[in-house]
């Protein structure tokens, strides 16, 4: 099934990205054309990232690097925003359980109040990947636990090079 658009946006902190976001970019790749990978500078005032956008951005420009269907950008501001520059109409977002349900639901009705022209698309990641988040990847290495199962390649190099190597051996 392909969607009536060239270019759909993928927004989130991706502190770092995991094998379950990627598990939603290849999905919408099959939707689309382009998947703008849009990586929000922080994801709220309060909220520090362990790795800065640029880092972010560099590493999952690495993650795709021979996938030319992947466009990364930082944002800062509002997403719809960004979307509208970017002359997208899609926002998509992974959905891994009904305790994301809420949160995202409210985000996708503000978003669209903001920007009635904007869809929010909810994907489902594979069942392997329900578990995965950001955060227990960052504190799972931070503590030296292996995250090798759980992250792309260049994100477990930086995990190492950010916490020491992880507890594979
Ligand atoms: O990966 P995350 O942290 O769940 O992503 C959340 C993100 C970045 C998509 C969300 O915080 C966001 O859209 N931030 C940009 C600012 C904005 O538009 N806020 C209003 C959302 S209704």
């Amino acid at each position: 099934m392909r969607l009536n658009e060239s270019r759909v946006i993928y927004p989130g902190s991706f502190d770092p990205l995991t094998l379950g976001h990627d598990d939603i970019i290849r999905r919408a790749l099959r939707l689309a054309d382009t998947v703008i990978v849009g990586v929000a500078e922080t994801a709220t005032q309060s909220k520090r990232t362990a790795f800065s956008v640029e880092e972010r951005v560099a590493l999952i420009e690495r993650v795709y690097n021979d996938e030319p269907g992947v466009e990364v950008v930082a944002f800062s501001g509002l997403l719809v925003d960004f979307a509208r520059s970017k002359n997208a109409r899609v926002i998509i977002r992974g959905l891994r359980a009904v305790s994301d349900f809420e949160y995202e639901f409210q985000m996708a009705l503000m978003n669209r109040s903001l920007s009635p022209e904007s869809e929010i698309i909810f994907m489902a990641p594979d069942s392997n990947y329900t578990f995965l988040s950001s955060s227990l990847v960052r504190e799972v290495a931070s503590l030296g636990g292996d995250v090798t199962p759980y992250v792309p390649g260049p994100v477990l190099e930086a995990l190492e090079a950010r916490y020491g190597r992880t507890g594979s051996g």
